[in-house]
């Protein structure tokens, strides 16, 4: 079994090390310019077209993260970089999940127990409790339950937080009230006190946060994007926070990444920023998931993980 990997940003010698162990009797190569030779698999993130583009033996691609915008995007513009019977797998978890529940986690605290304000009044030297927040107007919403979503909010639960997720079908998740489909999202974002971003990109998803939605949220709320930069109208935020509707955002991602320098963003007081690291790929896990994915498909069976192209997630 021949494999190629490509990624622009990951140590290359450490993924090939560990995948040669993991796979004994494949042979595995970075894909390097003007190599065309055979490939059953391709492990990849944000490859050039090259990498994917006519290769008969190609069975499937893997995206070395959960987000497969990226390569969907460029399918779209380059329709011919992959087959049509080339099957498309994303990780699934592979120790995302607890990565975003300690981010969630340790935001919505921090929020709940108003440290934000305490920094802000520490920076002024002022000493002076603040009234409490109770769990009750504490609604956090999770747009998106899907593998990471669900376990985000389920996590959430457990401080006590009354917890709703909203995804495109409906859920039964213990503790958590689901909203399903476009006819569900105003009653999903009213009385939400907290919005928790983990949407994949789509064409219907972009640009969904944007005034009208931010708009329907409690007063005060809080915005924490975890998923994608492009879903998120960044002028929009900086309105209503300037408005107060919303009291504060921590942003993840954004719509250009990295994030300019003259970006208002930035300065703002209110707002929090980490460079697009709530989740990362962490190899072995990855590697395991990869591993038993490909043993799946070579049994010709169908496995965890696969695409839908048309659906875009
Ligand atoms: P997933 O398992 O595919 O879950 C996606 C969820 O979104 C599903 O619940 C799905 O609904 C819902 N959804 C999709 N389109 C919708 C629509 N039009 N309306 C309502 N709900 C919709 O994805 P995941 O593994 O949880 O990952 C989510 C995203 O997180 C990724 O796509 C990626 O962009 C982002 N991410 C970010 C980082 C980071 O470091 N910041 C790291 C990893 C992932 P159904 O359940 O009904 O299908
Ligand atoms: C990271 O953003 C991912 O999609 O894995």
């Amino acid at each position: 079994m021949d494999i190629i990997f490509y990624h622009p940003k990951a140590n290359v010698d450490s993924w090939l090390q560990k995948l040669k162990q993991a796979l004994p009797l494949a042979r595995i190569r970075q894909w390097t310019e003007g190599d065309n030779h055979r490939a059953d698999y391709a492990l990849v993130w944000n490859p050039p077209v090259e990498v994917l583009r006519q290769r008969e033996a190609l069975k499937a691609v893997f995206v070395l993260g959960a987000g497969v915008d990226g390569i969907l995007d460029k399918l779209k513009q380059c329709p011919d970089m992959l087959a049509k019977d080339v099957a498309l797998y994303r990780l699934e978890d592979t120790g995302m999940a607890q990565q975003m529940q300690e981010y969630a986690v340790s935001q919505v605290l921090h929020w709940f127990r108003r440290f934000d304000d305490y920094q802000m009044q520490k920076i002024a030297g002022q000493w002076q409790p603040l009234p409490e927040y109770s769990h009750q107007e504490f609604t956090i919403g999770v747009m998106g339950a899907g593998v990471l979503g669900k376990k985000v909010a389920e996590s959430l639960t457990i401080w006590g937080f009354p917890v709703r997720s909203w995804s495109r079908s409906k859920k039964a998740f213990q503790g958590i009230t689901s909203y399903a489909g476009d006819d569900q999202l105003a009653a999903f974002l009213a009385d939400t006190r907290v919005l928790i971003n983990l949407l994949p990109n789509t064409p219907e998803t972009k640009g969904i946060l944007n005034k009208e939605r931010l708009n329907q949220l409690a007063e005060g709320a809080y915005v924490l994007n975890l998923a994608r930069g492009a879903h998120l109208i960044e002028s929009d935020l900086l309105a209503a926070l300037t408005s107060g509707k919303i009291k504060a955002a921590m942003l993840d991602v954004f719509a250009t990444e990295p994030l300019p320098a003259d970006s208002p963003l930035w300065g703002h007081p209110r707002i929090a920023i980490t460079p697009h690291i709530a989740a990362m790929t962490h190899p072995s896990e990855a590697i395991a998931f990869i591993v038993e994915t490909i043993s799946i498909i070579e049994q010709g069976k169908e496995a965890g993980g696969k695409v839908s192209i048309i659906r875009g997630y």
